[in-house]
C-alpha cells in the first residue's frame, strides 16, 4: 500500500495537536454511543457526529476522502468497515460499528467502536468484546515491544485464546497517522514473517482489528465502499490512534488516554505533555 515511503515521526507539539483531534473523535464517539438505538437511521448517527466535530471547530477527515460522502463509516451486522450512512434503520440486536476521523490544525485522529443493540445475541457481544480486547492487547504490546509486529502477535493471541473461532480480516489493516489519515507503516492484525519497523518516539499508529464470526474473507459491495463478510457472518471493528513518546504510549482517541484499560494489562500510559 505505501511501498517504501518514509514514516513521519512526530514532535511533541505535533502529538499534542493529534491529541486535540483525538479528543474531538472521542467526544463524537461518546455522543453517538449515547444516541444509538433501534429506529434511528445510520444517517442520524452521522448527523450526531458531524454536529460534534463542527461544534469543536474541527474537520471531519472521512468526508471527501477519495470521494467518500459522509462523516462516519457505520457498518452494520455483516458489514465490516466503510459502511456509508443512509436511510437504513437500526434494529434490535444489530451489531453497529462506528468509525470516525477528525482533523485539528492539520493533524488527524481516527477511532472506531462497535455496539450491539439491545436484544443482543450473546455471541455477537462476545464478538465485539473479543475484538475490543484484541485492540487493547495490540495497543499494550506497543508499550513493551521492539517492533510493530508485536501488534499482530497480540491480536492473534487474543483470538486464539477465545472459546470460539473468529476470522481475522487481512485485507484491511491499521496504519500510520499524522498529517494524513493513512500513512506508512501498515499495522497488520496477524502474525507475519519478516522485520517490521522499530518502535520509537514519534511513531503514531491507528490500531484497528476487525474480526468476523466466520471466514476472514471479504467482499466490496456495488457502492464501491461497503466491505462485507463473504460468508454473511457478523463482524466487529475497534480502533484507536496511539502515539509512542519518549516515556511510553498515549492513546490519543481515548478520553483518559487509555489509562484504565491499559492499567488492567499492566501498562501505565505516558502522555507526551
Ligand atoms: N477509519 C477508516 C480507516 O481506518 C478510514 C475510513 S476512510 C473513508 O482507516 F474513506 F471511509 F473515509
Ligand atoms: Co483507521
Amino acid at each position: 500500500m505505501f511501498g517504501r515511503e518514509a514514516i513521519e515521526y512526530k514532535t511533541r507539539e505535533q502529538v499534542q495537536a493529534m491529541r486535540r483531534a483525538g479528543l474531538v473523535v472521542a467526544q463524537a464517539h461518546a455522543a453517538v454511543r449515547e444516541a444509538v438505538r433501534p429506529g434511528l437511521t445510520t444517517a442520524d448517527l452521522d448527523a450526531v457526529a458531524a454536529g460534534v466535530i463542527e461544534g469543536a471547530g474541527a474537520t471531519p477527515s472521512f468526508l471527501g476522502y477519495h470521494g467518500y460522502p459522509a462523516t462516519l463509516c457505520v457498518s452494520v451486522n455483516d458489514e465490516i468497515v466503510h459502511g456509508i450512512p443512509g436511510d437504513r434503520q437500526l434494529e434490535p440486536g444489530d451489531v453497529v460499528s462506528v468509525d470516525c476521523g477528525a482533523i485539528v490544525d492539520g493533524w488527524h485522529g481516527d477511532a472506531a467502536f462497535t455496539v450491539v443493540l439491545p436484544d443482543a445475541d450473546p455471541a455477537d457481544v462476545a464478538l465485539s468484546d473479543t475484538t475490543e480486547r484484541a485492540m487493547w492487547a495490540g495497543i499494550a504490546a506497543l508499550a513493551t515491544g521492539e517492533r510493530l509486529g508485536v501488534v499482530g502477535d497480540a491480536v492473534e493471541d487474543v483470538v486464539a485464546a477465545a472459546p470460539v473461532t473468529y476470522g481475522i480480516v487481512q485485507e484491511y489493516v491499521g496504519h500510520g497517522i499524522g498529517s494524513a489519515m493513512h500513512q506508512p507503516p501498515e499495522v497488520l492484525n496477524y502474525r507475519a514473517r519478516g522485520k517490521s519497523p522499530k518502535l520509537r518516539a514519534g511513531l503514531c499508529v491507528a490500531i484497528e482489528p476487525m474480526l468476523t464470526r466466520g471466514s476472514r474473507m471479504t467482499q466490496v459491495l456495488e457502492d464501491d465502499w461497503t466491505v462485507v463478510t463473504e460468508d454473511g457472518t457478523r463482524a466487529a471493528h475497534w480502533e484507536h490512534t496511539v502515539a509512542i513518546g519518549p516515556e511510553g504510549i498515549w492513546v490519543l482517541t481515548a478520553a483518559d488516554g487509555g489509562a484504565q484499560r491499559l492499567a488492567e494489562l499492566g501498562v501505565t500510559v505516558a502522555p507526551w505533555e
